[in-house]
């Protein structure tokens, strides 16, 4: 049985969490497989608005089963938060909820770390959540970490030490400094682990194997977007993991060959929050517009995000470093009002007129060039099927399908559920 990907091809918050909430019913498995609690998965249903960081979007659903994978950073202190906030929906989180053992966690120290980094970067910052998720994946690919697997150890409090002092003395050598309270934070921590430990720990790549070969259907749900990605995003303004479809193979242990589709979920414009180059950002009242209307705030840090016509230089490069198979377009309701819509097709370049995102997308290498369409009046958000949309809204998906190569099989028109529409 082959595995479908579910990703972001911006710079996050296009609405993975929705659509993984939507396509559930059609999977045993939901897995997530990088990130940790930087993200905010969103989803709305039966009037219930529930945001979830860790924990992956098919939770609510009966029969999947819901797994962190190995790829992914725990945070048990959020973690712990998380299953408090689900208690109210008596979910059988014992048999619903996997996690993989070789998933690394984040030690209150990591945290403080990645606040006394950013602290010393001054403008330079990247705009981090600031939950530790940088010098976590440091100590993973640096051979320091600590693992979930770990936790049921003898020794693992020793292992901890160790690690936790080399982090005060190097988040002494900072230059700035940072007031904190390890003692407090540890007592923190330690509770969590032991709630955590409650948990079913598994070796996920065993598991995925054997569900495979049963024949058990598999999505893999990725967090932020492509654009944040460590190897591809606008480095150094990225997330420290494989947002892309590769990193759904070594953070679930999936071979290449057993990926078959690729959903690619993009928002009708483009957002970021945090610092980092944004060549079609707005500063204008249709930017203004668009994070009003569409309630453009951090579901983790609630910062404002910025706004920006869609960018399809950068959708492009998304599609193709992933291999979308099927996209899916978000927040089209959003824009209803709008007399006007542009949509990058290229960039200015030293001179040059190019379509594909170069080495440097700073403001002053790029300039975007436009192609524009007419907008349209009528509310989305009750539509409920394809014949109901107006014609510059057809219009406008039928150019982004003929410049991106790739169908459009969902549009959202609103946060529920619901409000999906099937192409
Ligand atoms: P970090 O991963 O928390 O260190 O943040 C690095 C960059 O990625 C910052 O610009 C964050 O704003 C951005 N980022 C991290 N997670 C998300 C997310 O889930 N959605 C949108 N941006 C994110």
């Amino acid at each position: 049985m082959a595995v479908d990907l579910l990703l972001g091809l911006q710079w996050g918050d296009e609405g993975k969490g929705k659509i993984v909430d939507v396509l559930t019913q059609n999977y045993d498995i939901i897995a997530r497989f990088q990130g940790g609690p930087n993200a905010g998965h969103t989803l709305e249903f039966d009037g219930i608005k529930h945001v979830l960081h860790t924990i992956p979007s098919g939770i609510f659903h009966e029969n999947a089963v819901n797994l962190v994978g190995n790829g992914v950073v725990i945070d048990p202190v959020i973690f712990k938060k998380e299953l408090d906030n689900l208690k109210k929906f008596d979910l059988d989180i014992k048999s619903k909820l996997l996690i993989s053992r070789k998933a690394h966690l984040i030690l209150p120290t990591h945290r403080l770390l990645d606040a006394a980094s950013e602290a010393s970067k001054g403008k330079a910052k990247i705009g981090s959540t600031l939950k530790g998720i940088g010098p976590t994946y440091m100590d993973k690919t640096g051979r320091n970490g600590i693992r979930v697997g770990d936790t049921e150890l003898s020794n693992w409090k020793e292992k901890y030490r160790a690690l936790a002092n080399k982090h005060e003395a190097m988040i002494d050598f900072y230059a700035a400094k940072i007031e904190y309270d390890l003692k407090e934070l540890e007592t923190e921590f330690f509770a969590a682990v032991e709630v955590l430990k409650e948990l079913t720990f598994i070796d996920s790549e065993e598991y995925l194997h054997q569900a495979q070969k049963s024949g058990k259907s598999i999505l893999a749900e990725g967090a932020q977007g492509s654009l944040l990605d460590i190897d591809f995003g606008t480095y150094p303004y990225v997330t420290s993991s494989n947002t892309t479809a590769a990193g759904a193979c070594t953070g679930l242990g999936v071979a290449p060959g057993k990926i078959k589709e690729v959903f690619g979920i993009f928002k009708a414009y483009a957002t970021r929050v945090g610092s980092g180059p944004f060549p079609t950002e707005l500063f204008d009242n249709y930017g203004e517009t668009m994070g009003r209307v569409g309630n453009e705030f951090g579901a983790t840090t609630g910062r404002p995000r910025r706004c920006g016509w869609l960018d399809l230089v950068a959708l492009r490069y998304a599609v193709q470093v992933n291999g979308v198979t099927q996209l899916m377009m978000m927040k089209g309701d959003v824009l209803s009002g709008f007399d006007k819509l542009k949509i990058c097709t290229a960039y200015e370049y030293k001179g040059k007129k190019i379509s594909h995102l170069p080495y440097n997308i700073e403001a002053e290498n790029v300039k975007p060039i436009y192609s524009e369409m007419k907008g349209w009046r009528e509310d989305l958000t009750k539509m409920n099927s394809v014949e109901q949309f107006p014609t510059e809204l057809n219009d406008y998906i039928e150019f982004l399908e003929k410049e991106l190569e790739v169908p459009i099989k969902i549009v959202s028109v609103g946060p529920d559920r619901t409000q999906t529409i099937h192409r």
